[in-house]
Order: structure tokens, then C-alpha cells, then sequence
């Protein structure tokens, strides 16, 4: 047994020794130290040893035991010391190589031309109002000045939700609420969504506008005319050409459509080779903002003396201003979110 013990020693810390990797330590350990390896199988058998020799017997086999496994800790961690220096030498991590960048974002060239004419008119000491996208129908058309039977609705391709509410057709609707809920003066624009049943090139069914009004005691055609060109002129440079033509608005007494001077053919209305100008169909004008002195009727329906106050007020395309500024023949590239066109602005 003596033997045996001295020949296993031997072959367990030489096969220890051996050991490239810790797979290897493994199944090394199992042969020798293992419920069924040999280290084992000698003591299980200290059972066929006579009774005066088992002291010393035990004391053997517990020292080769102990030797193997000391053999065997020191060879693992060995091991798992060149693992972790390896790993450190080949895995560096090296801070000098360029980082991924993050996309930087930008504004959508809508939201940049709002924000451009809200801070016009802010300067001008505006301030700005909300109101909801979902109205009912006395706001957006009744306190309006458009009766039921009223054939101005038609104007309007309205989407019906339920009851009396409708998607707001416009943000005059914005108009009655504040001043239902203040007096004058009052010199507010109010930007948002709208809807109307109108799909191609140059309609969206979803589009933004801004509106705007001032009322005051006394409020003049002069103030309106002076207040859109200042506007207008900021916005497109000041060389624009600013034209009123007469129109009608339901909620607008008198009611002008303003034009500037075309921004693609410079007002000439032609194009290269003797062709007429695309955007401003030949004429040379672009009709850029619809406005008025507020209807005696409006002020009468939010509780106002028409006699005691005057104001004037004004709607315009965020989509159509955008697309003038920068030469964009489709409003559907608005919203088709393909970054190839974004990143341009
Ligand atoms: N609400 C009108 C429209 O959507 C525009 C407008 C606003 C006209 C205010 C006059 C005064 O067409």
C-alpha cells in the first residue's frame, strides 16, 4: 500500500504539473481527489489495513493527500494568474481610437420657420396663445361670424369628430377664446394645428398656421398695413414687395389678402426660356397672409362694445411661408421625416 501510495503521489503531482489550462486541472483533480478517483480509493481502503498499522497508514495518505492539493492550488492559481495577464495584454482597451459619435439632432425646418416669425412678432409685443385642436362648432365657426347655413363653410373642408366638435379648421377659433377671457388691449399669436379635407402638392389635411390679432380702442387699416409689411419684410428681406388686395373673411370687415412680390421669379412672372413663372403662375405675386379689421359681429359675440374697441387680425401658412423661403415645391416632404431632406436646413 506503501507503494501504491508513493507511485500515485508521484503520477498526480507530475500530471498536475503537466496542466496547460484549467480544463485539464480539472479533470486532473477528479482522476486523483475525485469521489471516484484514486486518492480516494486508498483511503475507502484503510479499512483492509490491520488496526496497529492504520495511525501511521492514515497519517501517509493524509500528507499525500494534503501535498496533492496544495499542488493542485497552487497550479490554478498559476493558471488563473496568466489568464487574467493575457486577457490584460491582449484585450487593452486603447482610449486614443476616435468614439462612436452620436447623430446630432437638428430642428424640422417647420418648427425652425414658427419660431422665427413667433419671435417677429414677440418683438413687436405679442404674446403667445394656445388653444384646442378639437373645437366645437361655436368657436369655430358661430362666435366666428360663420352661421350654420353660412356658405363660407364650404371654404372650410371640415372633418367632423362627433356632436358639435370638428378638428379646428383654422386658429381663429384661438381669437374668440382669449378674448372671451380678457380684455383689451390685446396683442396676441397664437401657432398650431389644423385640419382640413385637402390632399396634394401644396395641401396637407394637417398643416400649421399662425394667428394673430390686436385690439385696442382705437385700431386703424393703417396699423394692420403697417404692422404685416414690418412683419413681412423681416421675414423675406427687406426689399419685399407687399401688396393688399381686397377679399372676404366672414370674421373680417374689410377683409385684404396680401401678396409679396414672388421670391422664385422676383416678381417678373416668367421663367427661363420665355416660360411662366411655376410658383406665382406668371403673375409675379404670391398671396401670402389673409387679415382684416375684426367683424363689429365677433366683438359683439365675446362680450365686447364694437363701438368702444377696434382691432384687426391676420392668419398665415406656416407650410406655404416655409416652403417660399426656401424654394420647396411639395408639402408632403414636410412630413415624410427622410433626413435626406431635413439635414438640409
Ligand atoms: N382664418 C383664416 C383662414 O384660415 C385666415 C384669417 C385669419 C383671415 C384672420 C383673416 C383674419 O383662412
Amino acid at each position: 500500500m506503501r507503494t501504491d501510495l508513493e507511485r500515485i503521489r508521484q503520477s498526480a503531482l507530475a500530471e498536475l504539473d503537466r496542466c496547460e489550462d484549467e480544463a485539464a486541472l480539472e479533470q486532473a483533480r477528479l482522476r486523483y481527489l475525485g469521489k471516484k478517483g484514486e486518492l480516494t480509493a486508498v483511503l475507502r481502503g484503510m479499512r483492509d489495513v490491520p488496526p496497529e498499522e492504520r495511525p501511521a497508514m492514515g497519517e501517509l495518505v493524509n500528507t499525500v493527500k494534503a501535498e496533492v492539493e496544495q499542488r493542485l492550488e497552487a497550479i490554478r492559481q498559476r493558471l488563473a494568474d496568466a489568464r487574467l495577464a493575457k486577457s490584460l495584454s491582449e484585450d487593452r482597451l486603447d482610449v486614443t481610437l476616435p468614439g462612436s459619435a452620436f447623430p446630432r439632432g437638428r430642428v424640422h425646418p417647420l418648427t425652425q420657420v414658427q419660431a422665427e416669425i413667433v419671435a417677429i412678432f414677440r418683438e413687436m409685443g405679442f404674446s403667445v396663445a394656445t388653444g384646442p385642436e378639437i373645437e366645437d362648432d361655436y368657436h369655430n365657426f358661430e362666435a366666428l361670424n360663420i352661421p350654420h347655413d353660412h356658405p363660407a363653410r364650404d371654404m372650410h373642408d371640415t372633418f367632423f369628430v362627433a356632436g358639435d366638435r370638428v378638428l379646428r379648421t383654422h386658429t381663429s377659433p384661438v381669437q374668440i377664446r382669449v378674448m372671451e377671457s380678457s380684455r383689451p388691449p390685446l396683442r396676441v399669436i397664437a401657432p398650431g394645428v389644423v385640419y382640413r379635407q385637402d390632399d396634394d402638392v401644396t395641401h396637407s389635411p394637417m398643416f400649421l398656421q399662425i394667428e394673430g390679432f390686436l385690439v385696442d380702442e382705437v385700431v386703424t387699416f393703417g396699423d394692420l398695413k403697417g404692422v404685416l409689411s414690418a412683419f413681412l419684410r423681416r421675414f423675406f428681406g427687406s426689399g419685399t414687395r407687399v401688396r393688399f388686395r381686397p377679399s372676404f373673411f366672414p370674421f373680417t370687415e374689410p377683409s385684404a389678402e396680401i401678396d409679396i412680390g414672388c421670391v422664385i421669379c422676383g416678381g417678373s412672372g416668367s421663367a427661363a426660356g420665355g416660360a411662366s413663372c411655376r410658383i406665382c403662375k406668371g403673375s409675379g405675386w404670391l398671396e401670402i397672409l389673409g387679415s382684416g379689421m375684426i367683424d363689429p359681429n365677433v366683438f359683439r359675440f365675446v362680450g365686447y362694445d364694437p363701438e368702444a374697441v377696434s382691432g384687426f387680425a391676420f392668419g398665415m401658412g406656416v407650410e406655404r411661408l416655409t416652403m417660399l423661403k426656401h424654394g420647396i415645391a411639395d408639402i408632403r416632404l414636410f412630413y415624410e421625416s427622410d433626413l435626406k431632406f431635413l439635414r438640409q436646413f
